[in-house]
């Protein structure tokens, strides 16, 4: 009986522990974000970020300041900070700390081994973009990261998958490239709308929200070209023009040269 309701207890914490476990954060492609652990004391001896694509967890560096060449740092006791989002950052995360629970007991010349206990955190990392494109342009969005297994859009003013890892693009506004790029040749006010990239639990990895900013104008184009073909008459003429000039004053100053030696000859 006791036993069992030790189980229950077990069960209840494990639950407990999973629900509130996963801490969602969001933020703008560009920007930072902020993993919090939470944990007063300044006795951490260790603290180890894994980005986790599917089962393969991945070791991530954490900078011990903001001074390093790398985008992930710690800011207090052992928040984790990462800066100049990109897509690829969405997903899951584990903050693993390992603190010294006992420094007060801690003599210099003591040999004791210090108990050294764990704390855990799990983040998933929601990134966000606007975009706004004119018509007739390209969009490319990066889009396709690892974890990504699916992307829908209401662009059509209805949820519709136009990407599955499984089968590629499913819709004729699209290409996809091996660099993991979404592409739409030539953007219609009809693609504008919410594009959202889901793993394969269904959970949403990046949101971009596309609008129309516009025309990319023809009249534009064709003032410039017509500034061209204004711009390389008016060179020529005034090239011939000042082939003319030159022409015209060697000639004179040959001609008087010629007539002053004939009329020094007469004087003669
Ligand atoms: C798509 O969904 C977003 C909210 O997620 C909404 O603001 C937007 O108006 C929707 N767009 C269309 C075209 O339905």
């Amino acid at each position: 009986m006791f036993r069992c309701f030790n189980l229950l207890l077990l069960l209840f914490c494990l639950v407990y522990h999973s629900e509130t476990s996963t801490i969602s954060v969001s933020g703008k492609k560009g920007g930072n974000i902020r993993l919090r652990c939470e944990h007063e004391d300044n006795n951490i001896v260790q603290i180890d970020l894994f980005k986790q694509p599917d089962n393969i967890s991945r070791l991530i560096s954490v900078c011990e300041t903001e001074e390093c060449s790398g985008r992930v740092f710690k800011e207090g006791n052992c928040d984790v900070v990462i800066k100049n989002l990109i897509f690829s950052d969405a997903g899951n995360y584990t903050l693993d700390i390992y603190y010294n629970n006992d420094q007060t007991e801690l003599k210099p010349n003591n040999d004791r081994i210090v108990p050294i206990e764990q704390k855990k955190w799990t983040y998933r990392l929601h990134i966000d973009d606007e975009i706004s494109v004119k018509t007739g342009e390209e969009l490319k969005m990066s889009v396709l990261v690892s974890d990504a297994d699916k992307v829908k859009t209401n662009s059509s003013g209805e949820w519709k998958e136009v990407w599955t890892r499984d089968h590629g693009v499913q819709s004729d506004r699209m290409n996809d490239d091996n660099d993991g790029n979404l592409i739409i040749k030539s953007f219609l006010d009809s693609d504008a709308g919410t594009y959202r990239v889901l793993d394969t639990e269904g959970e949403i990895l990046i949101t971009v929200s596309i609008t129309e900013s516009g025309r990319k104008s023809p009249k534009k184009m064709d003032d410039t070209e017509q500034h061209k073909n204004w711009i390389v008459p008016v060179v020529v003429c005034l090239v011939i023009l000042a082939v003319i000039v030159i022409s015209v004053f060697i000639w004179r100053r040959q001609h008087r040269g010629h007539t002053q030696v004939q009329q020094t000859r007469h004087r003669n």
